[in-house]
């Protein structure tokens, strides 16, 4: 086959090489030349060039698989071509030489690492910290002698996986429908699934998902989570659910719904003889403000610390109306407490008879405080002072007492959508 090599076209670029043998012989013996030329035909009939079809994640490494098989040609160069998102235009853009080895041809990328063997007819490529715009067409092109050029395209698919997360609508208690949750899975190729796992609220709450493509061939998928902000929806757990060929296994993010109603109930209880504390259901926390109407807080003989209030000393000057104040950003509730010091300095008076208590309660009386004043006969008594005076009905009972800052365990989801 040595003899061969003078009949290769010199120096050129090999691309503008046409697959074609172009025989430029001056041979004078016809039948040689047709031996030659069937010799030829039958050689490249049988070789192969083998490649794959790959896929890999962003940020990964892959190989670009690439093998002569089949040759008795003699190798000249292997080199390889790219279309990509970054190179929509043929790219040449590596070759690998018999003599001088592996080369970039436009500019350098080292993430491109020669991994065949020239020798063994493997032209692989290995490509690590695959990004988006490196996803299209890879061909690889053996130039043999005599038969030309030999190609395969390797295609490469990205998978991106999405990012996840879930926001909080923040829902106000209220009796129209709007979301409570929304789950995003943003960015992934292909697009992402997203779906609800809702337990017992199957049917009361729905899923309303839409996706958006990018120019850049990811999609991000939303999915809310739409229903009613009732009290028996809020606390409750559900988890979305993303899956995507990019994630080894599906991802679950767990969703606590909370749903936002301003302080309600506002109730007074008896800590000590001389403490009282500010109790009301609100989401998020109430802050809490004591005042005297009409009249300033005796700093002196006071102490005020968020939702209690303790009296220091006694005196009749104490006497009076006092009032708790529990707000948030949606709203504010009043309790009062009314406190009659009977004999000016006597400490010990401040039980039953030293002490009125008056309740004076905005909206609702709850049924939670009537239950704590039950406890214990000497306030039980307060409570009866206490109704005696104050003819408001106590409306409220258990089914209207629900929605409190519990940290009861959360139900389990386990319906989906
Ligand atoms: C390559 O594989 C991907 C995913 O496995 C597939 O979607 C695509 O159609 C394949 N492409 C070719 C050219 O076979
Ligand atoms: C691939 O990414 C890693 C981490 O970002 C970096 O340390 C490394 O140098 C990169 N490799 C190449 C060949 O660019
Ligand atoms: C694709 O485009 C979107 C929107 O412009 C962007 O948020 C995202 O980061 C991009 N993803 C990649 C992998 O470049």
């Amino acid at each position: 086959m040595e003899t061969h090599r003078v009949l290769m076209p010199l120096g050129g670029n090999i691309y503008d090489q046409p697959s074609t043998f172009r025989v430029s012989v001056s041979c004078n013996n016809m039948l040689l030349s047709a031996f030659i030329l069937s010799l030829i035909l039958w050689c490249s009939n049988a070789l192969q060039v083998i490649g794959g079809n790959k896929t890999v994640v962003q940020g990964g490494t892959v190989i670009l698989p690439c093998k002569l098989i089949d040759s008795t040609e003699l190798l000249n160069q292997i080199s390889w071509q790219r279309k990509t998102r970054n190179k929509p235009q043929t790219d040449n853009f590596f070759t690998i030489l018999p003599i001088n080895g592996p080369r970039f041809v436009n500019g350098d990328d080292h993430r491109f690492q020669f991994v065949g063997n020239f020798n063994e007819e493997n032209g692989s490529l290995q490509l690590s910290n695959v990004t988006l715009l490196d996803e299209g067409v890879y061909t690889c092109i053996f130039t043999l002698f005599p038969s030309g050029n030999h190609k395969t395209e390797i295609p490469l698919n990205l998978l991106v996986p999405p990012v996840t997360h879930v926001k909080d609508d923040l829902p106000i208690l209220g009796d129209e429908e709007v979301s409570l949750a929304t789950c995003t899975a943003a960015g992934s190729r292909p697009p992402a699934k997203v779906r609800w796992l809702i337990g017992t609220l199957a049917g009361k709450v729905r899923a309303t998902t839409n996706s958006t493509e990018h120019a850049n061939g990811t999609t991000t998928t939303v999915s809310s989570l739409v229903g009613v902000p009732t009290r028996e929806v809020h606390h409750y757990e559900v988890q979305c659910v993303v899956t995507n060929p990019a994630l080894s296994k599906e991802e679950t993010v767990t969703f606590t719904i909370q749903v936002q109603f301003s302080p309600r109930d506002v109730n007074i209880s008896v800590r000590s003889t001389d403490s009282f504390q500010c109790l009301t259901a609100a989401n998020p926390k109430a802050t809490f403000t004591w005042n005297r109407p009409g009249n300033s807080l005796p700093q002196s003989a006071v102490r005020v610390e968020g939702a209690t209030l303790q009296f220091l000393s006694m005196s009749s000057d104490l006497n009076g109306l006092y009032q708790c104040e529990a707000s948030n950003q949606y709203g504010r509730d009043h309790g009062y407490l009314y406190v009659h010091v009977t004999s000016g300095t006597c400490t010990a008076c401040w039980a039953i008879l030293g002490l009125l208590l008056f309740l004076i309660v905005i909206g609702v009386a709850g049924a939670a405080i009537a239950w704590k004043f039950s406890q214990s006969p000497r306030i039980e008594e307060i409570r009866k002072v206490f109704r005696r005076y104050e003819k408001t009905p106590t409306k409220s009972q258990e089914g209207d007492a629900v929605v409190e800052e519990t940290e009861e365990a959360p139900q389990q989801a386990e319906g989906s959508l």
